[in-house]
Order: structure tokens, then C-alpha cells, then sequence
């Protein structure tokens, strides 16, 4: 009976491991990699000066956001959280990371976090030309060791330096290593981190109809998305925080949106340990909004639609509500119709980019036979 017990325990145990292990990262022995032989072009410029291997960097960076063995049991990736078909955010309000925690935020997509020619110009991945997280505390994209891996906790990895010695074992880092450092295939955590950063910079999506008609191609909104164009940058106002025109589509800016009376996250207050900064989270970029739902840094809204209900009616009087959203001391209320409420989704649709979410060069690059 006994043993029948135990059997069962061990059959279930492989079950779990194996699901887990699946979505990710697949069992090894029945693993390849799905990259090409000719590096990527990722980059429209070629050959930089300073490292004319950037795509294969960016190709093992590819690697590593999607290797579960960068987590202490092996089971959860960045894409874990930053789903490619969800614009590289999560469809959940709180993502589950290692042994089942929770995220304490909504994951964040991580579409054209650099202004694309300025990082390059810099010739460093060190500044990104904008404040990272729901409250900015990282503008440093290579910090990737220490920020996302350890101090995404979710991933369970409590010393970025013991990632190294586990990737040794994996037959297929030492050649991606090899290219993408002159024939050196030493595995750091600094290589590491350098490698996902730039994968993550490679990630750049300027494909949306609304990207389009920024470069020009003005007749490629409808009657109704124009509208809700029109609606967003003036009526409403939506554009004084929401700065569409430049490629992040956001301007690093925090601001307190009304969402609680009191607060239970002080977002960028916890950073500056500031009171006038609590409740202040970094106003998000929009691209591909349609894609990242549920919506703030919390998830609590299901749709655009509820986030519109929010605007319309809905804003509280927390303590460092923005003056935009008030009148006097009181919060506004936008009163949006039914039609600008339309018109406003119509343009919010327009944001998304569908060939990023796609591109095999972004994807998944582990396969089972
Ligand atoms: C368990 C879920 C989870 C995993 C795994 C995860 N992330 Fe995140 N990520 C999040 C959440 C949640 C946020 C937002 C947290 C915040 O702002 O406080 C975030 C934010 C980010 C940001 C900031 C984006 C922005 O626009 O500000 C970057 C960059 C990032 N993650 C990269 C990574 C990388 C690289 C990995 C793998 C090493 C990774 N993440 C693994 C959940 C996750
Ligand atoms: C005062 C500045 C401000 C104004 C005005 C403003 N927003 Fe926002 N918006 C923000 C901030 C900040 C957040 C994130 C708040 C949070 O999570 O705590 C946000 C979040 C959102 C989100 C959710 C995005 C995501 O990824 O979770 C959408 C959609 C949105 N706003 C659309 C609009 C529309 C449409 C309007 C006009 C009707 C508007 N905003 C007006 C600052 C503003």
C-alpha cells in the first residue's frame, strides 16, 4: 500500500514538474534551439564601431529571456511574465512566479525601452533615456542581474553570481557565448545581463497604424480612430500626460491618478521617501495597450472600457491627485459619452503593433523534437 502511495507521489510530482517545465523551458534531452545559422538582423545599423557583434548578443540575450534555468528551480523565464503575444506584458493582474508567489504589480510590457538611435549614439547600454518600473526606481537596462532576476524575487535567485555555474552545464550556451564574444566563452553574470538587455533593446516595435501615421502616412486613421485622436490630445486631455508623438510614447513622468482615497502602494513615494510622491506611479506608455491588459500598476481593471469608467466618473480624491484631474479641490469628472468612449478605443486599437507580437526573432526559441 505503501509503496502504491509513494509511486503515485512520484508520478504526480513528475506531472507537476513537467507542466511546469513545458511552457518554457522543455525537458532536456529533447531540447533545440530554433535560431538561424546567419546572425539576426536586429539592428538596422550593422556594423557598430564599438561591437559588430550585437546580433549575436541580442540572439543569446533571445536565449536567456526565455531559459527557465536563470530561476533557482528551473521553471520560470523572463517570458514567463513578458509574454510575447501579450505586446511582452502579462494577461494577469499579478504574475505567478517562482513556488507560486505573486508579483506585488501588474508586469510591465518591455517594448522600446530605449530610444533606439540615442542608445546607440551613447555607445552604451547604460542609460536608457528613461525611468524603468511602475516607480522608476532603475534606469540602468544592464542592472538586469541585479535588478530583474534577483530582485524580480518571483524568480527565486537570491545571488545573481550562481546563475553562471548552471548555464555551463547546458550544452548549447557555449557556442552562443563563443559568438557573441569573439570567440571567448566564459559565462558572467555581467555577460549575462549585457545579453538580455540588448535582446530587450532589440525589441522595438514601430509598426502600428498610429506609428505609421506619425511618419507621415496620415490617411491611414479612419473617421472614427481621427476622432478619438482628436478627443485624446484635446477634449479630454489624455495627451498631456499621455505623450504619444515621441517613440517611448511616454515621458518618464509619475503622477496619482485618483485610483485610491488611501494608499496601499506609494509607488515612487517608496523611493524618494517623499510624501508628496506617494501614490505617484510612471505614466505608462500606451503601445500596444490593447494587447496588455488588465490595466495600472495593480491590474485592477479588466478593460479599456473600465479604465474609461475610471476617467468618466471614478477619480478619488487621493492625496496627490493631479491638478489636471481636478478642479478647485474637487477630482474632475470627464463625463465621457458613449460615442468619445468609442472613438477614444477606436484610437487606443490603433497602438497596436501586430507584427512584433509575431516576429519569430522575439520568439520562443526552445522547440521539442
Ligand atoms: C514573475 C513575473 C516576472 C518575471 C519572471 C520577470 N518579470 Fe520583469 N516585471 C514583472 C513585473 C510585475 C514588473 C513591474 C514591476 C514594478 O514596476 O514594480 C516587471 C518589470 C520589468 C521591467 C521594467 C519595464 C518598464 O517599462 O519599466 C523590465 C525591463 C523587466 N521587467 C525585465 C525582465 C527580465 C529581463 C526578466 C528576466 C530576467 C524579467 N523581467 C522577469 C514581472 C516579471
Ligand atoms: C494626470 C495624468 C494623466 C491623464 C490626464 C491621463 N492619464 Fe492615463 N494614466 C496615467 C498614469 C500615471 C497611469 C498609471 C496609473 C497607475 O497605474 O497607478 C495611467 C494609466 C492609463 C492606462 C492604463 C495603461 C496600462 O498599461 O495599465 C490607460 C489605458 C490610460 N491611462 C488612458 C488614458 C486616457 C484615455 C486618458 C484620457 C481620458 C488618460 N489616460 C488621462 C496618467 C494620466
Amino acid at each position: 500500500m505503501k509503496k502504491i502511495i509513494i509511486s503515485i507521489c512520484i508520478v504526480a510530482l513528475m506531472a507537476i514538474a513537467y507542466s511546469c517545465n513545458k511552457s518554457i523551458n522543455p525537458p532536456s534531452g529533447t531540447v533545440y534551439l530554433d535560431l538561424p545559422s546567419k546572425a539576426y538582423t536586429y539592428f538596422n545599423k550593422e556594423s557598430l564601431s564599438f561591437d559588430n557583434t550585437l546580433n549575436e548578443k541580442a540572439t543569446l540575450g533571445r536565449v536567456l529571456f526565455y531559459d527557465g534555468h536563470l530561476s533557482v528551480n528551473n521553471t520560470i523565464a523572463c517570458a514567463t511574465c513578458h509574454k510575447q503575444n501579450n505586446g511582452f506584458a502579462d494577461n494577469v493582474a499579478f504574475s505567478t512566479g517562482f513556488e507560486g508567489r505573486l508579483t506585488k504589480r501588474n508586469s510591465k510590457s518591455i517594448l522600446n525601452l530605449i530610444g533606439f538611435d540615442s542608445f546607440f549614439e551613447k555607445n552604451s547600454i547604460y542609460s536608457v533615456g528613461q525611468s524603468l518600473f511602475w516607480d522608476g526606481r532603475e534606469n540602468i537596462l544592464a542592472n538586469l542581474v541585479d535588478r530583474p532576476i534577483t530582485n524580480h524575487v518571483e524568480m527565486g535567485i537570491d545571488d545573481a553570481n550562481t546563475i553562471p555555474s548552471k548555464l555551463v552545464s547546458l550544452p548549447f550556451y557555449n557556442s552562443l557565448f563563443k559568438n557573441a564574444y569573439y570567440g571567448d566563452s566564459t559565462i558572467t553574470s555581467a555577460r549575462i545581463s549585457e545579453c538580455i538587455a540588448i535582446f530587450m533593446a532589440s525589441i522595438q516595435s514601430k509598426s502600428s497604424k498610429y506609428d505609421q501615421y506619425l511618419q507621415g502616412n496620415i490617411m491611414v486613421l479612419n473617421a472614427s480612430e481621427t476622432n478619438g485622436m482628436n478627443l485624446f490630445n484635446g477634449k479630454y486631455n489624455c495627451g498631456s500626460c499621455h505623450h504619444l508623438q515621441t517613440n517611448f510614447y511616454t515621458m518618464s513622468d509619475f503622477k496619482d491618478i485618483g485610483l485610491d482615497e488611501s494608499y496601499t502602494d506609494l509607488g515612487l513615494g517608496n523611493i524618494t521617501q517623499s510624501t508628496v510622491d506617494n501614490g505617484k506611479f510612471r505614466v505608462p506608455s500606451l503601445h500596444n495597450v490593447a494587447l496588455t491588459a488588465p490595466y495600472m500598476h495593480d491590474g485592477r481593471f479588466k478593460t479599456l472600457d473600465e479604465v474609461l469608467e475610471h476617467y468618466s466618473h471614478n477619480i478619488l480624491n487621493s492625496p496627490n491627485l493631479d491638478t489636471a484631474l481636478k478642479s478647485g479641490s474637487q477630482p474632475i469628472s470627464m463625463n465621457i459619452s458613449t460615442e468619445d468612449k468609442a472613438a477614444l478605443i477606436a484610437f487606443l486599437n490603433t497602438l497596436t503593433d501586430f507584427t512584433t507580437i509575431v516576429d519569430p526573432k522575439f520568439s520562443n526559441p526552445f522547440k521539442v523534437k
